[in-house]
């Protein structure tokens, strides 16, 4: 019994010795639900509105977009395009999710060019963007004045920052795994409020990881369908493989 325990404790110490030092602020983690449309079409409208400004998604085009979250083609029309080509004319519901912004200008503003943004729930994960998201505080010495929880020295400025409000970062020393304690985030104070509340930010961000999620793999539900026909396939032709192994063998007993 006393050497279980010890196995136990000694498997555990590493888990506890991790979330000891882990405490960088936030953490929160989610759960996408692929079948919530309507949250996965509200986060459709932030991604054009407040990020497209300078993101694109151009692996995707809209109407795909459309046709996958049930939003019909005129609504994609009136609500989701609202960029244009160089000659000014209104991008076309069959052309590819792309910003106005050109790398150039992007460079110029930014000091880098903001990243396409079709692939980033998989390379980042959905944890990471919501955390993200919602990570963004009142920093003076950064020269947007913000600086980013999850992403140090960030380059982005916070472009939700209406509906969040602005917060505070709440700092406390830490021990940082080798001897020493370094200063780490424990949690954000709003000090300005945005036009949402806390929970209408969170769902609001919610919903805006969950398109991006979708975006970076718009075939998964037919993956999954298509997966549970063929087991269900496979089951099938085993049993019918099983009578006929038996057919075959019944002359030879
Ligand atoms: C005003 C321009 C601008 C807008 C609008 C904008 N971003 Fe950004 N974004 C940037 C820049 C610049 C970076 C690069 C930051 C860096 O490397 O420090 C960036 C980086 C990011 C990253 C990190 C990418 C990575 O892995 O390095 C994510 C995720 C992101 N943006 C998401 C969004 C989302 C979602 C929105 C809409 C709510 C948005 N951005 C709106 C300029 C913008």
């Amino acid at each position: 019994m006393k050497r279980v325990l010890i196995i136990a404790v000694a498997l555990l110490f590493p888990v506890l010795g991790w979330s000891a030092v882990d405490t960088t602020y936030p953490n929160d983690e989610i759960e996408i639900d692929w079948d919530d449309k309507a949250s996965m079409q509200r986060g459709a409208r932030t991604f054009v509105n407040y990020c497209m400004g300078c993101h694109s998604a151009s692996y995707s085009r809209y109407n795909r977009v459309g046709r996958d979250l049930g939003i019909p083609d005129k609504q994609v029309l009136e609500n989701l395009i609202f960029t244009t080509d160089i000659d000014g004319e209104k991008t076309k519901i069959g052309q590819l999710m792309k910003t106005t912004m050109t790398p150039a200008y992007a460079e110029q503003a930014f000091g880098v060019v903001p990243p396409d943004l079709t692939l980033i729930a998989r390379s980042r994960g959905v944890n990471w963007l919501y955390n993200y998201l919602r990570g963004f505080y009142v920093d003076e010495s950064r020269p947007m004045g913000m600086d980013n929880g999850v992403f140090d020295k960030v380059a982005m400025p916070h472009v939700l920052v209406e509906l969040q409000g602005y917060q505070q970062a709440r700092k406390a020393m830490r021990p940082d795994g080798q001897g020493g304690e370094h200063e780490v985030i424990v949690g954000f104070d709003i000090i300005k409020p945005g036009s949402q509340s806390k929970s209408e930010y969170d769902q609001t961000v919610f919903d805006l990881v969950g398109f991006l999620d979708y975006l970076s793999e718009p075939y998964r539900q037919t993956r999954i369908n298509v997966g549970k026909g063929v087991i269900i396939f496979l089951f099938v032709f085993l049993i019918l493989a099983y009578f006929l192994k038996k057919e075959f063998w019944k002359d030879i007993h």
